[in-house]
Formats: structure tokens, C-alpha cells, sequence
């Protein structure tokens, strides 16, 4: 019956966080401007960011965009429902406050049952980003969305923990190629088997192609360095590590998080942002990250690190920009 009530909230122009494969987003109808607005002021989120336009089938899709490339239907037959958000010319019909302006929109069709049912029953398409506030960690169970937003928004739903656990792969299909705006969820390699190279736009923090590259983003309060090897950091106060495998031998730091005891990337992927909420609440004095492999979902996870560790001047070598 919650899933009633979030379909008509949505209907009415109020705002639904609802669980998806990736992380938990914030939505509400994306053909209605002033409901849009209240994502902005609810995350505290610059304007000029675009929204993702979440529908449940690809035929839902269709009518929002303007172009619809053969890439466009090679890659949503292939991976929708899934991590696969795709950014084509848009139609009339969405408001500029989706977009920030941009001529394009984004869209993607989330594969998760309570994110499918409850676009369905709103017989909208939905707008959400990350359930967030504005550049922080991004939510992958209701009791992050709760900790950071509350009471702020009507409702929210809870499917537990996300499956996928980073957000969606960002692929843009307006320009003369395709384009890598933003490594997630969907591997760049498995998207380039179906359709061939991606382009890869060197992320210029001054002047994003996809607002998704500014520099700092999903962080943590705690300063958090990203290195190769924990033992090339100089330590001091108390510090929390972060690995994909647990450490060898025993280790100076107060706790360590590991993202996959067996290094499966999809595990640690699944882990990343929950981890990073455990150490951001034990007030440390530093976080240190080591990065992972740079492919697959390992590109998603360095990515994030990276920004997370973004503007603190110290990102060690090894996966620094
Ligand atoms: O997995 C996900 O994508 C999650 C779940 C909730 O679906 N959503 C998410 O939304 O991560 P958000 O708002 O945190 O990130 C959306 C990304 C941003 O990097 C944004 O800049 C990019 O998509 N984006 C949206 N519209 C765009 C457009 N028209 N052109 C280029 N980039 C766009
Ligand atoms: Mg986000």
C-alpha cells in the first residue's frame, strides 16, 4: 500500500526516495517543474545540475527524446533495466529545470522492482538524482537517506541495501560519437563490445561536460586520501583504512573496511558508499582509500574515491587525476 501512497505523492507533485539497483534517489514527476524545484532545494543542489529522467520501460522513454540512434536501441535492449543512463536530445516535453537548460536529457530505466512498480503506478517519468544532500555520500539504504534528508521528503520507501551500490554509467549519444560522461555501474568495456570505442572527454573540473565531473563529490566530512599503498602515507591521529582486500599483516589503523575479502569488484562496488558512511561516523582524523584495479567497475569505484579525496590536497599519487 506504501507503494499506493508514493505513486500519488508523485502524482501530486510531492517527493518519493525510492531504492534503486544503484543508489537511492530522490524523486518526483519530471513533467512538473515546481515539483522538480523541490529536489534542488531539498539536496541543496546547484540548479545547473540535470536530473536523471527514470522511466519503466524503454517505450516510456521513447516520447522524451528527440533522437532515438540505433546505439540507443542496441544499448537498452542489451542493458535495461540496468546501470546504463543515456543522454540524447530532448523532446518539448521536459522542463528545462530537468536539464539546467541543456538541450539533452538523460534517461534511464532502473532494475529494481520497487523503482519499476512505483514509476508504473505514477504513469509519470520520474526525476531523481542521488537522495543525498548536495556532494555527499550517496545513499544505498533508507537509513542513509533518512540520516541525511528526513523529514524533508514525503516519503521513503525501503528496499534495503542496493544491489550495484555506485550510481549508473552515463553515456552521452547527442554528439557525433559516444561519449563517457560519467563511469558507474555499467562497465565502459562491455558498453564498447555492443557498440564499439567510447569516447572518453578528459574531465575539466572548470568546464564539465556532464556536471556528474565536478571534481569534489560524494565525499565524506572526514579528509580522505586515495593511495596505491597504505604504507606510503605518512600517518598521524586516528585513521580509518579502506581496501578491497583485508590487509596482510596487522595494520597501524584504528579500523579497516574491506570491500571484498575475495577482491570481486562487484562486491566491493556494492560496499563502497555504505563503507565510507561507517568511517565518516566515527570522526576520524583521516580516511585513507587505496584504489583498486582501473577497469570494470573498478574505474566506478576509483572515480568516486578520487572525488571524494578531490580538494584536500592530498590524493597520493597512483589513481590522482
Ligand atoms: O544510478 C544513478 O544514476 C542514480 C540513481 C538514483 O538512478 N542517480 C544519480 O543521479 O546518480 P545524479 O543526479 O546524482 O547524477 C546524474 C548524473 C550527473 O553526473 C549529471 O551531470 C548527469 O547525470 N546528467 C544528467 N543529465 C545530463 C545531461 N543532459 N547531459 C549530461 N549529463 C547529464
Ligand atoms: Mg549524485
Amino acid at each position: 500500500m506504501q507503494l499506493h501512497d508514493a505513486a500519488g505523492i508523485l502524482r501530486d507533485g510531492g517527493t518519493v526516495a525510492f531504492p534503486t539497483e544503484t543508489v537511492y534517489g530522490l524523486g518526483a514527476n519530471a513533467l512538473d517543474p515546481e515539483a522538480v524545484a523541490r529536489i534542488f532545494e531539498i539536496k541543496g543542489r546547484p540548479r545547473f545540475d540535470p536530473l536523471i529522467v527514470h522511466v519503466a520501460s524503454i517505450a516510456q522513454a521513447r516520447p522524451l527524446v528527440r533522437r532515438w540512434p540505433a546505439a540507443a536501441d542496441a544499448l537498452t535492449r542489451r542493458f535495461w533495466p540496468g546501470p546504463l543512463t543515456l543522454v540524447l536530445p530532448k523532446a518539448d516535453a521536459i522542463p528545462d529545470i530537468v536539464t539546467a537548460g541543456l538541450p539533452t536529457v538523460a534517461v534511464r530505466m532502473p532494475a529494481h522492482p520497487l523503482a519499476q512498480q512505483l514509476i508504473e503506478l505514477a504513469g509519470v517519468p520520474v526525476a531523481a538524482p542521488s537522495a543525498n544532500r548536495f556532494g555527499g555520500i550517496s545513499p544505498t539504504t533508507s537509513e542513509h537517506v533518512q540520516r541525511q534528508l528526513g523529514d524533508a521528503v514525503d516519503l521513503v520507501l525501503d528496499g534495503g541495501p542496493c544491489r550495484v551500490g555506485v550510481e549508473s554509467t552515463v553515456l552521452g549519444l547527442a554528439g557525433s560519437g559516444p561519449e563517457l560522461l560519467r563511469a558507474g555501474g555499467t562497465p565502459v568495456e562491455e558498453i564498447e563490445r555492443l557498440i564499439g570505442p567510447v569516447g572518453r572527454p578528459a574531465a575539466d573540473p572548470a568546464l564539465p561536460t556532464s556536471p556528474g565531473q565536478y571534481a569534489r563529490h560524494y565525499a565524506p566530512r572526514t579528509p580522505l586520501t586515495v593511495c596505491d599503498d597504505w604504507r606510503e602515507v605518512a600517518l598521524t591521529g586516528r585513521t580509518g583504512l579502506l581496501t578491497l582486500r583485508p590487509p596482510a599483516a596487522a595494520t597501524p589503523f584504528e579500523v579497516v573496511e574491506v570491500l571484498s575479502a575475495r577482491g570481486d569488484m562487484r562486491e566491493a562496488a556494492a560496499n563502497l558508499f555504505a563503507a565510507l558512511h561507517r568511517l565518516d561516523a566515527l570522526e576520524l582524523d583521516r580516511i585513507v582509500a587505496v584504489g583498486v584495479p582501473d577497469a570494470g567497475l573498478g574505474l566506478a569505484i576509483n572515480d568516486r574515491l578520487r572525488r571524494a579525496a578531490h580538494e584536500r590536497a592530498d590524493v597520493v599519487d597512483g589513481v590522482a587525476p
